[in-house]
This record gives structure tokens, sequence and C-alpha cells, in this order.
């Protein structure tokens, strides 16, 4: 068993690289599936999910070579659709974008459901209307979703009821290899989903419209590999700026775009902390501010992200007055909201909205991480409380962001990793 232990109290002070952006890279890595070719891809943040993924992949056939510590050769010229791992596969929420890749390729998929954090019902019925609207029949029994289309993917028009991410992906995936032409209404606009067109294109995919609610593929026979980047982690970085302003600190946060922390920056900067962007890096300081409280309401992008919403609830703990979080994109990512009362922390969940009464310093507590963004969250209170706090489940943190521990005291942060190998003590782990 790991735990993650925090001395609180010391501010954030130095310099921070962000790693790639786990979110983009979960399915650009599993479109490689789409490629009879090796695809180079840098920027791969050292995260659980992205080695389950690898896992997955070589389940099925592919080559995979790591050529340093971000950069990988994935090469699914031979794979074979055959039935991956369940167990690993639940593991993970991406590993549904191999549904849209094996279905693209092979015009036939079966992956059994995903896993990923549990927000209470996390339906991919839209998954399935956009597979059946590309010619597949669907049926999902055992666990397992199957998607079979005897002549392959057929270009189709799909509006999705909601702004799904995956969906939008998973569809984008399979269309950009279809027979004919794909447009998707009402996609999702996130910047992994720009990303990932982009990485298609490169391959040689047609897609059109990215990063709007329109998007437009000509689908096409083959793709070719391709060296491709992926963009860095806007929530790893927005993680960083909310720890420095909770711990009332100064970092410099490289390696971003800070077009995708706007919402993150504006709400920051409301509430009185110092953000200055630069071409790929931004400076966040609340040293010696008195910060105000604030309302956040949470949504799709370009709004303020549903993956940022449990790291705020830390910070506005360290700031007087009620602040409200209302959380409109799941139904039931509250089970962070426990751990922080253990630390004396004052909130109440009212249907969807999280009530703040902050201003008391939290204190040190035995906690666990419920899910990956509860987890920083918790990281980011143990910073800014009294004493020695003990973060158990890390594995969770674990499946999101590299080396954290490292980052983290190298900005001046207390913290530490420890392993229990058996009663007999404690290790350092890092
Ligand atoms: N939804 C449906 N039907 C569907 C798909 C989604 O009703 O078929 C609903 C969901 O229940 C939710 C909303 O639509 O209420 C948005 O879900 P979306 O499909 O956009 O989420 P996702 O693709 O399952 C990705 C990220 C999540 C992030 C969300 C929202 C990955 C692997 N996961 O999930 O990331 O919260 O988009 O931005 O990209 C995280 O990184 O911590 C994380 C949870």
């Amino acid at each position: 068993m790991e735990k993650i232990v925090v001395n609180g109290g010391n501010p954030l002070r130095g310099e921070v690289e962000v790693s790639g952006f786990k979110n983009a890279a979960l399915p650009i890595i599993y479109a490689c599936a789409l490629v009879k070719d090796k695809c180079i891809l840098e920027n791969i943040p050292a995260i659980s999910d992205i080695t389950y993924s690898f896992e997955i992949l070589r389940g099925i056939g592919a080559k995979i070579k790591m050529l340093d510590k971000t950069t990988y050769e994935v090469d699914c010229t031979y794979i074979k659709p055959c039935i991956s791992d369940y167990e690993l596969v639940r593991k993970i929420r991406g590993s549904y974008y191999l549904l849209g890749a094996e279905f693209g390729r092979f015009g036939h998929a079966k992956v059994g459901l995903p896993g990923g954090c549990n927000f209470g019902v996390r339906p991919i019925d839209q998954h399935i209307k956009g597979f059946e609207a590309l010619g597949g029949n669907a049926v999902t029994e055992g666990g397992y979703v199957e998607i079979t289309s005897e002549d392959g993917a057929k270009g189709s028009n799909i509006y999705f009821d909601v702004s799904s991410v995956g969906a939008t992906l998973n569809i984008m995936i399979a269309a950009s290899v279809a027979d004919g032409d794909t447009v998707i209404e009402n996609a999702a606009r996130e910047p992994h989903i720009v990303d990932c067109a982009n990485f298609l294109n490169s391959c040689g995919a047609r897609i059109t419209g990215a990063g709007s609610d329109v998007i437009k593929i000509k689908g096409v026979k083959n793709l070719h590999g391709c060296t491709y980047a992926i963009i860095p982690d806007m929530i790893e970085a927005g993680s960083f700026m909310v720890a420095a302003a909770a711990t009332r600190g100064s970092i410099l946060i490289t390696n971003v775009i800070p077009k995708h922390l706007e919402s993150v920056s504006a709400k920051l900067e409301e509430m009185g902390v110092k953000v200055e962007e630069y071409d790929d890096s931004v400076r966040v300081s609340a040293e010696n501010i008195t910060l105000k409280r604030t309302n956040v309401k949470t949504l799709p992008y370009p709004g303020f992200p549903t993956d940022m919403h449990p790291q705020m609830t830390a910070l506005l703990c360290t700031v007087d007055g009620t602040s409200y979080i209302n959380e409109s994109i799941y139904e039931n990512r509250f089970r962070y909201v426990e751990e922080l009362k253990r630390m004396g922390a004052k909130i109440k969940v009212d249907g969807r909205i999280v009530v703040i009464e902050g201003g008391t310093r939290l204190s040190a507590a035995p906690v666990m991480a419920t899910d990956l963004r509860a987890g920083i969250a918790i990281v980011i209170a143990a910073l800014t409380a009294k004493g020695k706090t003990e973060i158990s489940e890390i594995d969770k943190i674990e499946r999101g962001y590299d080396d954290i521990t490292t980052k983290l005291r190298n900005l001046g942060a207390d913290i530490k990793k420890i392993v229990l190998p058996d009663p007999n003590g404690l290790q350092i782990a890092n």
C-alpha cells in the first residue's frame, strides 16, 4: 500500500513543467489502431491510464517502444480485433476509444464497458447512437459492447443530445476511415477534440471544424504514420494554479497553452489572484493577497471545467465567506466532500450545489483519494492544512498526475510518497 504524506503550510514557490494531456493522449493512442504504420507520439505523460492503454493495445498485437521518457513509437500494422482483457479495460474510461478505432478499421469491435472515476451514472448512449448512425449494429451484453457492420462504417449525419467529449472523439475516430462523409452536430469543443483531429489529419484524415460544435469528416481509405506531440495538460496546469493560490504562493507554470486556461485564470483573477500569461507559461501569485469568495458553475469548454471543481473547493476553503460551486456536468461528483470534512472543512452539498463556508484553516486527518481530481483536491487541501495529512488510495491520483510528489516537492511542498511494504515499517518511495 502506498500513501502520500503532506506536512501543510509551505507556500508553493518556483517553477513547474506541465506534462502531456491525459485526455488528449488517450484518444490519440487508441486512434493509432486505425493506422497500418508506425506513429511516433511525443509529450506522453507517465501516468497509469497511459500504461494500461499501451497494455490494451499490445493485447491486440500492437508493437509499442519507448523512445525516451515521453516519446513512444506505436505500430498497429498487424493488430487483430480480438477481445481485450476485461479487467484492464474496466480500469479506465479512455479504453472506450478502442470501440471507435476497431469499428473504423475492421467494421467490428467488442470491448468491455469502460471504468474510470465514479461520478454516478456515466452512460455511453451517445457513443452507441453515433456508431448506429455509422451503420453499426450495437449490442451490450455480459459487460461488453459489440458493434458490427458487414460492410464497415458508413459516413452519416449525427446530432448528439448532450455535449460529450468521449462520444465526439469515438465517432470522429471511426468516421475518419468510414466510407463517405460524416457531420457531427452538437459536438464537444474541448481542446483534446482539436488535438485528436490534428493527429488524425497528420495521418491523412480529412477533418474540419474540430473545436466548433459542427465537425465535418470526409472518410479516407487509409491513414499513414506521423510524428505528433500531444498538447499540455490543462487540468494539471489548472491544478497547479489553484495550489499556488491556495497556499498563497507564487509559481511559474511552463509548457502550457494559456488560451486553454482562460476560464480558470478568469476565476482566479476575480478572486484577486495575480495571473500573468506568457507565450507558453503562466505565473500565478497570491502572496500577501486577501482573496475574495466566488461562485463557480462547471460547463463544457470553454466554460469552467468540471475536472477543476474539487480543486476549487479546496481553494475556497481558504477564503473568508460563503462560496458556491454548481456542478452541471455530473450528477454525483461530491464524494471528496466527506474527505475534506474530515479535515475540518465546512461544506454542504445541496443537490448539485456545493456550499463552502471558507476561512477556517483545515487540519490534518487520515483521508483518501475518492477519485482522480478529488485526490489532487485533497493534496491541495493538505498543502494548506495544519499538521501532517496522510492520503490513501493514491493510485487514483497517479492515473492522471505525472510524478506529482516530486513536482510539488520541487515547489517547496513538504510532501512524500511512502510505501508500506510489510507491517514492520515505512519506506520512502519518492
Ligand atoms: N453523457 C451521456 N451519454 C453519453 C456520454 C456522456 O449522457 O453517451 C453525459 C455524461 O453522463 C456527462 C456528460 O454527458 O454528464 C459529459 O460526459 P462526457 O462524455 O463529455 O465525458 P467523458 O468523455 O466520459 C471526459 C473526460 C473526463 C471529463 C469529461 C468532461 C476522458 C477520458 N475523460 O469524460 O475526465 O470529466 O470528459 O469534460 O477524457 C478526468 O480527467 O478526471 C475526467 C473525469
